[in-house]
């Protein structure tokens, strides 16, 4: 048996990686309503500022594969505790928006650090038999950072006091130095060692963790597993090859559905919307962005028990239906609240709930598990950073086009801005439906298949259909 204590210490503190991700993505969104009257500023700069921390994360992930290669997962999550830390505190006490761009820049880079450091160290440092069930609690664990961050929002936001935001940022400096002076404590992953020659430390750790009766067979593993990764030529070789085509495509267009349905207009934005839907005071809307981030938590868990028995496929479909159908209830809302004013807003909050409950048991997870499942052993790790890229990439341009596009609609419908925020709610579920049609063609059912079995019906020349 595994040293259950040991593991279950050095996983929670690697977890907060995950938690830091959850927060620092979210703690935006109650911040917004106060940022706005404090400091005067607009609903495009709102954009940026959301965005700059996206466009940090996408750097973020962009170097965090060839410096944890370099340096080691334990040095790169100490750094980007200690970015985490340093950033909180410069969003906090930023002056105005250039420099609220900067520090959410700068913070952005610590969790696109984390979102790729924190699953691959888990992976590594976890026994075998639980690895699965480690890996796969990283989704949750963002969604309860999620959670934290409107909980701790909602706890600080106060009408009466415009510079409020300022220390619902400050908050983020608590989890940044459990993670910082925590990670002090753990050791450093030993496949990573084994990568560096470096047997005895990585065996002196093995022991620490694992069983004694499979640490030779799994050093093994590792070692034919390194070897395999080793040379780079056959990287780049291996991307050129025709049948590499759909693991990409799918990567990529899973990320891009998953982002393009929306759910960070809703994660980000949730109170500034919820005060346009007519919840005026920043607390209420703030009370109404805290049950998204329940009902989030709620389903995610729902989902990592469904995920392996009904399938991908089918849940793909469920939860996009149900996007679709809660996108356009959600833009009824809106219409009915320029129509009536009175009852549209109850119908926009528990639309958007309905839409999280489907989000979350499909897409939030679904996406982050096609990426390590779709990709040959030999590029996984480049194949799946590529994902965690793309997933950035849409996030930052949906979020950074999301007023630019309620102000066109508005435009387009004679100046209610209260039909123009229908209208994108509209053309999310539009994207929803052409998700749907591109999942019923591409999106292979993969439950239950071996990671090898995937390789080689791609290396045969196989669609994602005939998986
Ligand atoms: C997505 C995030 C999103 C979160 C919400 C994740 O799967 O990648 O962009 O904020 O789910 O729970």
């Amino acid at each position: 048996m595994y040293n259950k204590k040991f593991v279950w210490f050095m996983a929670s503190i690697a977890a907060t990686g995950g938690l830091l991700f959850g927060f620092d993505t979210g703690v935006i969104s109650g911040a917004i309503p106060y940022m706005q009257s404090d400091l005067n500023i607009s609903d495009s700069d709102i954009e940026d500022i959301t965005t700059f921390a996206l466009i940090g994360a996408m750097i973020g992930a962009l170097v965090s594969g060839y410096l944890s290669d370099k340096f080691g997962r334990k040095r790169i999550i100490l750094v980007a505790a200690i970015i985490f830390l340093l950033g909180a505190i410069g969003c906090g006490s930023a002056s105005g928006v250039i420099g609220l761009m900067a520090a959410r820049i700068f913070l952005g880079v610590g969790i696109g650090v984390a979102s790729f450091s924190t699953p691959l160290y888990l992976a590594e440092i976890s026994p075998a038999s639980i690895r699965g069930t480690l890996v796969s609690m990283f989704q949750l664990l963002i969604t309860v950072g999620l959670l934290g961050a409107f909980l701790s929002d909602s706890a600080i936001a106060d009408d009466t006091n415009a510079s409020c935001w300022r220390n619902m940022f400050y908050v983020g400096v608590i989890p940044a130095i459990i993670l910082l002076v925590g990670m002090f404590f753990l050791p450093e992953s030993p496949r990573w060692l084994l990568s560096k020659g470096q047997e005895k430390e990585a065996l002196q750790i093995m022991e620490k963790i694992e069983d004694h009766s499979v640490i030779e067979e799994e050093i093994s593993k590792m070692k034919s597993d390194i070897e395999q990764t080793k040379e780079e030529m056959t990287i780049a070789e291996t991307f050129k090859q025709k049948w590499m085509f759909y693991p990409l495509m799918l990567a990529v267009l899973i990320m891009f559905f998953q982002q393009a349905v929306g759910i960070n207009t809703v994660i980000y934005y949730g109170p500034s919307i919820f005060q346009k839907a007519g919840f005026e005071s920043g607390e209420a809307a703030l009370m109404a962005q805290v049950s998204v981030g329940v009902v989030n938590v709620i389903f995610t868990i729902a989902s990592l028990f469904l995920i392996d028995k009904i399938g991908r496929r089918k849940l793909f479909f469920l939860g996009m239906a149900g996007m679709v159908v809660t996108l356009l209830m959600i833009s009824y809302g809106f219409i009915s609240l320029s129509d009536d004013g009175s009852n549209g807003r109850y119908l926009v909050v528990a639309s958007m709930l309905l839409y999280i409950v489907f989000f979350a048991v499909s897409m939030g997870p679904l996406g982050w598990l096609i990426i390590t499942e779709v990709f040959p052993v030999k590029v996984r790790g480049v194949g799946s950073s590529i994902g965690s890229l793309a997933n950035w990439g849409f996030n930052s341009l949906i979020v950074w086009t999301f007023y630019k596009s309620i102000n066109k609609f508005t435009h387009l419908f004679g100046g209610d801005a209260a039909y123009g925020t229908a209208g994108v709610f509209c053309m999310f579920a539009i994207i929803a439906i052409i998700g749907i049609v591109w999942g019923y063609f591409f999106l292979p059912e993969t439950k239950g298949k071996k990671l090898e079995d995937i390789e080689s019906h791609w290396k045969k020349g196989g669609s994602p259909k005939t998986l």
